[in-house]
């Protein structure tokens, strides 16, 4: 049986679905991209909450009131209790709303049972940042096993890249159904960081930056650097705090798994800041600010060559192969030895600062959610 199938040209009745930080930066760009375009689109907004409060900062900044919240957030959830839950509850939401198209974005639990409860109501699903892929399914876990099956229950594939549109050609899907976009995380960064040039937006205020310190941003929080990888990374950052030409802020992801460890091995450490995670914007004016980074954020791998930021990403693998072959971001893992030489190698090498600190959009241009919108306004999902 094929997918319900409305009259093409229609106005399209779309329904998003999303739950964390990084998803709702990503997709609230295209939400008020079609609300600029009520002729076209008739956009509903579920949001399940995954996230409870990294969420809301989000929403908040972009004014996204969402239609339905379900409100699935319990402290250190299991995979199993927010998969069951989020399935559970979006099904009165699709029985209400029987949209023409649910749109997902990314990895998470959310995108994954987004697509499958749509799915077994039979509505086509579009997928924001498609064809990402390691090829290892522990890695990142479990989020590459989330991207997978998404693939298999999408019927609009929005590919960030050619490279991630060739993954996708690798797993079967029609060329026809693979739309190269950029990613709309870029359409986010840009736009926030004109706005900070500008002066309309008001930048980081907590910490002082401390002139003649070099400023390193840290963010950690996937779950195959739970426990040991994480007691590693904590221990190098905190030989890294030593050095007095830098200086160390790291806003910790409010999961126990992350924050408590972070507490207890660099909590009482004078030249590293444990602060709260930002709201977006200041997040990114301190990206700006920053002299390195070191993350395993996907998101942060995007936005970071945009800013001309070099990055050393916390993980062995990597499903962003654009920003390493263009030489702006390298894979460190959590090893500590290699985290302290290559920061190392950045703080006191300027000749190697300087080629890593390139700013250039492997990513997107900031017109992706014009061009996500374009496809779904023409009705191309149907069959
Ligand atoms: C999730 C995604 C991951 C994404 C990350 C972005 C999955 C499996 N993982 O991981 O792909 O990179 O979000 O940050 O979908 N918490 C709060 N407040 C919040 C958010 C989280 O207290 O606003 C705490 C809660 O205790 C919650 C825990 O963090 O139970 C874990 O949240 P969860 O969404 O399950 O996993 P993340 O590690 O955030
Ligand atoms: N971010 C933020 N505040 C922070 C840390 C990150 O707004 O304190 C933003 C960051 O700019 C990026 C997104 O959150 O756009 C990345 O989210 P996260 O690292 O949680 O998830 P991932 O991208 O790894 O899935």
């Amino acid at each position: 049986m094929a997918f319900t199938k409305p009259t093409p040209r229609h106005r399209q009745r779309v329904l998003f679905i999303f739950g964390t930080r990084p998803e709702a930066i990503k997709l609230c760009p295209i939400v008020l991209h079609m609300r600029t375009r009520p002729d076209e689109f008739d956009v509903k907004v579920c949001v399940t909450a995954q996230h409870r409060e990294m969420l809301d900062q989000v929403l908040a900044l972009f004014q996204v009131q969402p239609d339905h919240d379900l409100n699935v957030m319990r402290p250190n959830q299991t995979l199993s209790q927010s998969t069951a839950r989020i399935i559970a509850a979006l099904e009165p939401v699709l029985l209400a709303e029987k949209p023409d198209l649910v749109i997902v974005q990314g990895d998470t639990t959310t995108t994954f049972c987004g697509a499958l409860a749509a799915f077994y109501h039979r509505i086509a699903v579009g997928h924001v940042e498609a064809g990402l892929r390691t090829g290892d399914l522990w890695q990142p876990f479990p989020e590459e096993l989330n991207r997978v099956l998404t693939t298999r229950l999408a019927k609009l594939h929005f590919a960030p890249t050619s490279s991630s549109a060739g993954n996708l050609r690798a797993d079967g899907v029609d060329d026809a159904a693979i739309f190269i976009t950029g990613n709309s995380g870029i359409d986010a960064v840009l736009h926030v960081r004109d706005r900070l040039q500008a002066g309309e937006l008001t930048g980081y205020q907590g910490v002082a930056l401390e002139p003649g310190r070099k400023l390193v941003l840290v963010t950690a929080h996937r779950r195959e650097n739970f426990g040991d990888g994480l007691t590693r990374l904590y221990r190098a950052v905190g030989q890294l705090a030593l050095r007095p030409d830098v200086q160390i802020i790291y806003p910790v992801h409010p999961n126990p798994n992350v924050r408590q460890p972070a507490e207890a091995l660099l909590g009482g450490l004078p030249n590293v800041h444990l602060i709260a995670p930002l709201d977006y914007v200041p997040f990114v004016d301190l990206m700006q600010r920053s002299y390195l980074i070191l993350t395993d954020s996907g998101g942060v791998q995007e936005e970071a060559p945009s800013l001309g930021k070099p990055v050393l990403v916390l993980r062995e693998k990597t499903e962003r192969p654009e920003a390493v072959e263009a030489g702006t971001v390298r894979l460190v893992g959590t090893d500590g030895e290699k985290i302290l030489a290559e920061a190392g190698a950045l703080l006191d090498d300027a000749g190697q600062y300087q080629r890593m600190s390139m700013t250039h959009n492997p990513y997107g241009d900031g017109q992706a959610s014009r061009r996500i919108s374009d496809v779904i306004a023409n009705g191309v999902f149907l069959d």
